[in-house]
């Protein structure tokens, strides 16, 4: 006790006098903790303190001072400094280690100074002094320690130890070895190739540390020195010593078996656990395997002792051959790391484990073997789920992203093709937060409303949307800070589009379109074919819109553009296409996946075919007409669909390939004539001269027809002023047949076939001659004249005091 009290109380003074005389310092509360842990001192550093900063240690020697730790130090002394799996500096020590003050083999302190600095260079290092007691005085006969850097052996001299095959008989008279200088010792090693005695101060420099103590001797090997050797253990690789210790004296000859083994490998892994297996028994430590018996195993956790493995799922398992140690990947006591390896996100486990085997045999009575492991997996890649939580009541996408560990956040995501920083998303109104899931990891949550403009929309089905959102998650892992790319699609179809309701009909004149203005009406645009029916257009083609409170009422003439005739069976069908489209979101300026127009109308009035004949003369006489039949209006829905992702500003078009009956606008082509050979004709636009005598040449050609069809011209007249309705009026042709009155006179000509003229039942040729004196203004006018007008080549004759004037 006194010697205790007296190392004590130096060790306080020449703390004190650091204190006072060298600014040194004590640790601040939370910095440093240690423990003991059977025979080794256990000191950690807390990382948070140490941030941004650069710390070293120094061993405080009474005697010689500070030293500083360096790795080669390191395994000599028996210390270790390394981090644990938190990554807070951890060091060890050995309290066989170099510079522990040893009170009889049960009180051992060493006092390790740690200097911290804000600069690599240790410029203005604070110094902390700290000071570890441990006791320990429950030796056993053998004690051996495997820990990262060194092997170690220590063995009581006072008990017949020796089991190598080249000892000698045992001294049953001892010396008390704590008195000899250690200097006398020698050391043997026997590898492969061959044996080596050498002194304990030679084995130094070899990196082997060798002393005695009060009562015992021990020795401290690198791992895989020249004297080693590796060889395997039920399947596990120990790296060996074999080596006996000699003290010698005239009379005296003392050998003492100071052989190590440790294991150097035995980690496996699966997808879901890591095991550590240690062979039970070593037969380089064990000679007589018979008498070798287990006292007990101890697994543990940093420097806790796990007493109940399985409370924490893990499994500590042994038999004959084998001990072994499973520990579930992600178990508490371990840290899961994320990684980002080749662009993959995955994670890493961690866990710092020891194991400690007492045995005994014959040889030795007891032997205490601990073995030291750090274990960490190799990446095991984990690919992130999204998961889809949308809302469609809600109108709202609801998407978490994970499992994530804590060690990674979210730094950038782009919804639609367009990034954002956290910032700016949540600027703009995305939500974005994280939320803990049940197994301690976390995920990220996304809320983006169907109706924000980076949610892409395609129509479907008739009356439904889809909605898709295009997210591409940017995370980031602490600490490395390597960026990983996650990118998902999800998509939602709700039927949330009301079709207006409209109604066509027709009378003898018109296609007329009712549409309703209330509702979602007002969202739509009206489409002609694929033209945006707009004033221009519709002034353009002579299309009339009217508003009473409730509709909008759109008049077609039967004949305008975008009308179109369809020559089935017994009826004649005049068609027009009406089709919608959902207005886009103004200033929307990012790509949108459409369709087909969304709603398409066909209004169609359906006329028995001889009354074809009747209905080219109501320009004549509407009264005298029969009626017109009744217009209905069939939705068609759209059988085939092409979709494409258009460029930027074509927001609007869309492209439809939609099978359905072929369908032709009735082409009608005239032309004036030079003479009645009808082959060379006056260029279009031409003001044309010609004496009164002297007949008009008029053709009327129906194009892409099939042959069987034959064109008729059944009302033609001629009449002042340019209106087609214009009075007075002169019969040219009548029901088809050429009519002479007292002004003007037409024949039909012959149409032969001819170069020009596949068809000739395509073709209808006249020739007009104005029998009057007096000269007038006239026009002559088809009788299907909305023919003409839908191709452009209304036929105008103006005939002037000394010529006939042709305009085209
Ligand atoms: C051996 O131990 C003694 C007593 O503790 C010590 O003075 C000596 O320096 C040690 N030798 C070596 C090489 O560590
Ligand atoms: C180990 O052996 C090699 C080759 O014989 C030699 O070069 C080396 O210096 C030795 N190492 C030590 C530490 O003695
Ligand atoms: C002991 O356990 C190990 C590992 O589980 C196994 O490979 C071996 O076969 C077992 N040996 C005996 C003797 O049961
Ligand atoms: C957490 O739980 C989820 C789902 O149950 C699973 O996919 C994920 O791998 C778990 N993560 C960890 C670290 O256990
Ligand atoms: C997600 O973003 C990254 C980085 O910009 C890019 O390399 C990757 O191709 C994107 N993934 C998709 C599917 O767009
Ligand atoms: C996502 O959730 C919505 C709403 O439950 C569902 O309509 C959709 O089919 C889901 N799947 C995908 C891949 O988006
Ligand atoms: C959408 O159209 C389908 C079939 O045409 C119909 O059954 C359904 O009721 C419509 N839904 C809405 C909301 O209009
Ligand atoms: C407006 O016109 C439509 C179509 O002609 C008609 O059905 C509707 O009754 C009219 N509404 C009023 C209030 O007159």
């Amino acid at each position: 006790m006194e010697a205790i009290g007296y190392s004590l109380c130096r060790i306080w003074l020449l703390f004190l006098l650091f204190w006072l005389g060298q600014g040194r310092q004590m640790a601040p509360p939370g910095f440093v903790e240690s423990s003991c842990r059977s025979r080794i001192f256990w000191m950690k550093l807390n990382k948070l303190l140490l941030h941004g900063k650069f710390f070293k240690l120094e061993i405080n020697d009474p005697y010689a001072g500070p030293i500083l730790l360096d790795e080669k130090l390191a395994s000599r002394c028996g210390y270790v400094l390394s981090e644990d799996v938190w990554g807070n500096p951890v060091f060890r020590a050995s309290v066989l280690g170099c510079h522990v003050i040893n009170e009889a083999d049960e009180l051992f302190s060493l006092t390790v100074n740690i200097k911290v600095s804000s600069f690599s260079s240790m410029r203005a290092a604070v110094t902390y002094t700290y000071p570890m007691y441990c006791s320990y005085s429950s030796w056993a006969s053998r004690e051996i320690v495997c820990e990262e850097n060194y092997m170690e052996v220590s063995v009581k001299t006072d008990v017949p130890a020796v089991s190598n095959d080249y000892t000698v008989a045992w001294m049953s008279a001892l010396p008390e070895t704590q008195n000899v200088a250690y200097q006398l010792w020698q050391l043997m090693f026997v590898s492969p190739s061959g044996r080596k005695r050498i002194t304990v101060s030679d084995a130094a420099k070899l990196g082997y540390s060798f002393n005695n103590t009060l009562s015992r001797v021990y020795l401290r090997a690198p791992y895989h020195s020249n004297e080693s050797d590796v060889s395997m253990v039920s399947g596990v690789n120990m790296n060996m010593v074999t080596s006996t210790s000699m003290y010698r004296q005239r009379w005296l000859l003392l050998l003492i078996d100071t052989t190590v083994s440790c294991p150097v490998d035995g980690i496996s892994f699966t997808d879901t656990t890591l095991t550590w297996t240690v062979p039970s028994v070593i037969p380089t430590l064990v000679v007589q395997e018979s008498t070798f018996l287990t006292k007990n195993i101890l697994m543990g956790v940093d420097d806790q002792v796990i007493v109940n493995p399985e409370e924490k799922n893990y499994l500590l398992e042994h038999n004959k051959t084998h001990i072994g140690i499973t520990i579930p990947i992600g178990a508490e006591g371990g840290k899961l790391k994320s990684s980002i390896s080749g662009g993959v996100y995955g994670v890493i486990y961690s866990i710092d484990l020891f194991l400690e085997h007492t045995w005994t045999d014959a040889d030795w009575q007891t032997t205490k073997y601990t073995v030291i492991k750090s274990i960490t997996t190799p990446f095991m890649p984990q690919i992130p789920t999204v998961i889809n939580n949308t809302l469609p009541e809600e109108r709202l996408f609801s998407v978490a992203f994970g499992h994530f560990l804590p060690d990674v956040s979210l730094v950038a995501i782009t919804i639609g093709n367009v990034p954002f920083t956290l910032r700016e998303a949540q600027h703009h109104g995305f939500k974005i937060y994280e939320t803990p899931f049940s197994n301690r990891t976390k995920g990220f949550i996304l809320e983006v409303s169907f109706d924000d403009p980076y949610v892409l929309k395609e129509y479907v089905n008739r009356n439904e949307t889809k909605y898709i959102l295009l997210i591409n998650y940017t995370i980031s892992v602490d600490p490395e800070m390597t960026l990983y790319y996650h990118s998902a699609e999800v998509e939602c179809v709700i039927a949330d589009i009301e079709l207006p309701e409209a109604v066509g009909y027709c009378d003898e004149e018109n296609l007329y379109l009712a549409i309703p203005t209330f509702g979602l009406h007002q969202y739509w645009n009206l489409y002609l074919g694929n033209k945006l029916l707009n004033r221009h257009v519709a002034l353009a083609n002579g299309y009339l819109a009217a508003t009473n409170s409730t509709h909008l009422i759109l008049q077609i003439p039967l004949f305008a553009a975008g009308v179109v005739y369809e020559v089935e069976g017994d009826h004649i069908i005049y068609e027009n296409e009406i089709s919608y489209e959902k207005e886009t979101l103004p200033g929307q300026s990012i790509p949108t996946i459409t369709r087909d127009p969304d709603y398409r109308l066909t209004v169609l009035c359906y006329y028995r075919a001889k009354e074809t004949l009747v209905l080219g003369a109501f320009a004549n006489d509407p009264s005298a007409s029969p009626p017109f039949g009744s217009g209905m209006m069939v939705p068609r829905p759209n059988i085939a669909d092409v979709s494409c992702l258009l460029p930027k500003n074509l927001t609007n078009i869309s492209f439809s390939a939609v099978s359905r009956r072929i369908r032709q606008t009735l082409n009608v082509v005239s032309r004036v004539s030079k003479d009645q050979s009808f082959v060379e004709f006056y260029e279009p636009n031409v003001a044309i001269l010609k004496r009164p005598v002297e007949p008009v040449f008029l053709e009327v050609e129906l194009k892409d027809e099939s042959p069987d069809a034959e064109l008729y011209l059944e009302n033609c007249w001629v009449t002042r002023s340019l209106d087609l309705n214009g009075t007075p009026r002169w019969n040219i042709t009548m029901d088809g047949c050429e009519t002479n009155g007292s002004e003007y006179a037409a024949e039909f000509c012959p149409v032969a076939v001819s170069p020009r003229v596949r068809h000739p039942s395509h073709f209808k040729r006249l020739a007009v001659r104005t029998l009057a004196r007096r000269l007038e203004q006239v026009t002559v006018q088809p009788a299907s004249r909305a023919t003409y007008l839908l191709d452009r080549s209304g036929l105008l004759i103006q005939i002037s005091d000394d010529a006939c004037k042709l305009n085209l």
